[in-house]
């Protein structure tokens, strides 16, 4: 691969082979100094046009421990404001001599366009765009369902085969259901997705998962429940649900994840909503693991700069022979 724009372009080996390499580079973060030489001499901008918490600082954080030259850009106080274009944005960077752009765009289909038209030679890296997709974020949601449910170690050069993957709620907005649907999927996993009918997506019928409108039912049923964010920014406010109805039908509190078997985990992509989608009790209980997948986020960007900026494998070997 020379960019990620969608989790559907990856194939199972693709897939398996950067959930590995993110399990060698969770090994540096383990270490006294948490630095890889890898990157050194190689320049990634961080273009941020939409507002972002956990995947802009991971993808900082995973840049600055494979010792890359970082630029952060964000649309707010750029010449954007002004008027200027993507592509006269992307000539600048191209000027500057960077090697991967990380781009986050309210646009669906905006880093596709950054990396197939020419304006610049760097590697593109999708952190989210419109509705569309956001792969390293299904990354790391698998690397997550994969240490928890099969281990960290018996887990290398393992898919999620068989495992059953519930996504609740405003799938109709979401890239981060889109994505998973399409990574669970190449991995042999069996996704359900359940939301209210006003919040499932025109042509669901055509994605490779199973669609239910009951949550009760589909919980003792589930491995993991990925619960997500009503995105009201998205929505003209004439068809928000009322939080009191949505969380009734549709929201995980303590006497739903009970009927979840035992060892069925509760994810979230972030940011929460604590009363509409997942109640405080849920959030802050050990079967959540919303605080490990932002962890996680960082072994897995780590991993795929490393692969798609060419990283020698004597840099993986380099962790895992100074482990500790
Ligand atoms: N999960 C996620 O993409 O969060 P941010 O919008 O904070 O980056």
């Amino acid at each position: 691969l020379r960019h990620l724009i969608s989790a559907a372009d990856l194939t199972r080996d693709d897939a398996v082979l950067i959930l590995d390499t993110a399990e060698e580079m969770a090994r540096v973060a383990d270490r006294p100094i948490k630095k890889l030489p890898t990157l050194r001499g190689r320049t990634v901008v961080n273009l941020f046009f939409e507002d972002s918490t956990r995947t802009r600082i991971s993808f900082e954080a995973a840049e600055k421990r494979l010792s890359a030259d970082v630029i952060n850009f964000s649309a707010k106080g750029s010449s954007v404001s002004k008027g200027e274009s993507l592509k006269d944005t992307a000539q600048t960077l191209e000027a500057m001599g960077v090697d991967a752009v990380v781009i986050r765009h309210g646009a669906s289909g905006a880093p596709y366009r950054l990396a197939t038209s020419g304006w610049i030679d760097a590697a593109v890296i999708n952190a989210g765009d419109g509705t569309h997709q956001h792969p390293t974020q299904a990354l790391l949601d698998a690397f997550t369902m994969r240490r928890r449910l099969i281990g960290r170690d018996a887990g290398l050069g393992q898919d999620l085969a068989g495992r059953r993957i519930t996504i609740v709620g405003d799938i109709l907005h979401s890239r981060v259901a889109r994505s998973n649907v399409d990574l669970l999927h190449t991995l042999g996993a069996e996704v359900t997705l359940v939301a209210p009918p006003t919040l499932v997506p025109v042509g669901v019928e055509h994605w490779p998962c199973e669609v239910s409108y009951d949550l009760d039912s589909t919980l003792p049923k589930s491995d993991a429940v990925m619960m997500l964010r009503v995105q009201r920014e998205r929505m003209n406010a004439a068809f928000f649900p009322t939080e009191r109805e949505y969380s009734r039908r549709y929201g995980l509190d303590g006497d739903r994840m009970a009927r979840m078997p035992e060892h069925a985990i509760v994810m979230h992509p972030g940011p929460m909503v604590r009363g509409m989608e997942i109640t405080a009790e849920v959030a802050d209980s050990d079967r959540c693991t919303v605080v490990e997948q932002v962890a996680n986020g960082v072994s897995i960007r780590m991993a795929v700069l490393y692969l798609l900026l060419g990283g020698n494998e004597s840099a993986v070997s380099h962790a895992r022979t100074t482990e500790g």
